[in-house]
């Protein structure tokens, strides 16, 4: 009976156990998941735009190389998390006309220019630091198959955060001019970083929800302090300052106290309006339309290997 169905997705989720695709769901966890997960998916693959213009500029074979590998991993969580999301009964299909047509969002993160090559290690630094902090307790999510997903892809995304700091770490032994150039990047990244973990927890729709679902394990607040926390030590040690003058060691408490980011930027972000949003999304769009032949011959292969299979 129905209620019997509630009742045991109620339980499994209070026993901090996994929801299996074949397992009875109400539609909001589906829906919420499908949006999340789909989210994630497209930032992977916008996220390889901001790097991937550094490839053919890289300073060295060794850095040409580093880079590839990470970009190619981007490539690689965003079709994981895909499949994490048909799961689930959508297509990536589907979801790539929603994220073209503007119909899903992508993080905000992803929208501002990589001026120098010093922005590859602050991406590498913040940006994928920010997404550990954000994806480790992902991997403790109800939903089996995003929670597999997140195991992988934290482990990758370790080999980022490192490479990043190891590259800023060799510009700041180098010459003025890049200790010069790391500090404009981190400027510049910073306050984006923080926006990454979402609106303040007092203007957050969803988190409610995801977190009695236990989707979401901490707060969006929560876990931008634990970024804070975590980084201002390695931007000391790195020798940078951070552009926020509110930031100050809380003796009390032991954690970092911090300025307030700009919310109003990222609601302008996320609504279509910052640096780079119109080149992402026509370079996703004629991505995925100059990809549609091979899609095509796939498609067709795929028949006549099964109209073969038939005789
Ligand atoms: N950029 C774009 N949209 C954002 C955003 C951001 N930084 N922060 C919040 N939003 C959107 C939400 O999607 C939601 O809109 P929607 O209802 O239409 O989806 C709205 O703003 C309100 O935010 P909520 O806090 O209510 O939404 P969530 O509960 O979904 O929390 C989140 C937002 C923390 C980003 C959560 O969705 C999440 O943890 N997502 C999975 C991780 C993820 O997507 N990370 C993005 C970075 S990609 C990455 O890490 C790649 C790495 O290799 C660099």
């Amino acid at each position: 009976p129905p209620e019997r169905l509630q009742e045991d997705f109620d339980a499994t989720i209070a026993h901090d156990q996994r929801i299996e695709p074949r397992d009875w769901m109400p539609d909001g966890y589906r829906g919420t998941l499908v949006r999340q997960i789909a989210q994630h998916a497209h930032s992977e693959i916008i996220g390889m735009q901001p790097e991937g213009e550094w490839i053919g500029r890289a300073p060295s074979l060794r850095r040409k190389a580093i880079l590839l590998a990470k970009v190619q991993d981007e490539a690689g969580h965003g079709l994981y998390l895909y499949s994490a999301a048909e799961t689930l009964g959508t297509d990536r299909a589907e979801l790539t006309q929603r994220l073209i047509e503007g119909r899903q969002k992508y993080s905000s993160i992803f929208n501002y220019p990589t001026l120098t090559f010093a922005d590859v290690g602050v991406i590498g630094w913040l940006v994928d630091g920010a997404a550990i902090c954000n994806q480790v307790p992902l991997c403790r999510s109800s939903y089996g198959p995003y929670a597999r997903a997140m195991v992988r892809i934290c482990k990758e995304e370790s080999f980022h955060q490192r490479q990043g700091y190891e590259l800023l770490m060799t510009m700041m032994r180098g010459t003025d001019a890049q200790r010069e150039m790391v500090q404009d990047a981190v400027d510049r990244w910073w306050w984006p970083s923080l926006m990454m973990f979402g609106p303040p927890d007092d203007a957050s729709p969803n988190s409610a929800r995801s977190m009695a679902w236990k989707i979401k394990r901490h707060s969006n607040d929560e876990l931008r302090r634990r970024f804070v926390d975590m980084t201002v030590p390695q931007a000391e040690k790195l020798g940078v300052t951070l552009p926020d003058p509110e930031l100050r060691r809380n003796e009390q408490s032991g954690r970092y106290d911090f300025g307030t980011p700009d919310w109003d930027e990222l609601t302008r972000v996320i609504k279509g309006d910052g640096p780079c949003n119109a080149e992402r999304m026509r370079r996703r769009r004629s991505a995925h339309e100059d990809g549609a032949w091979v899609r095509e011959a796939a498609t067709a292969h795929a028949a006549k290997q099964a109209a073969r299979a038939r005789k």
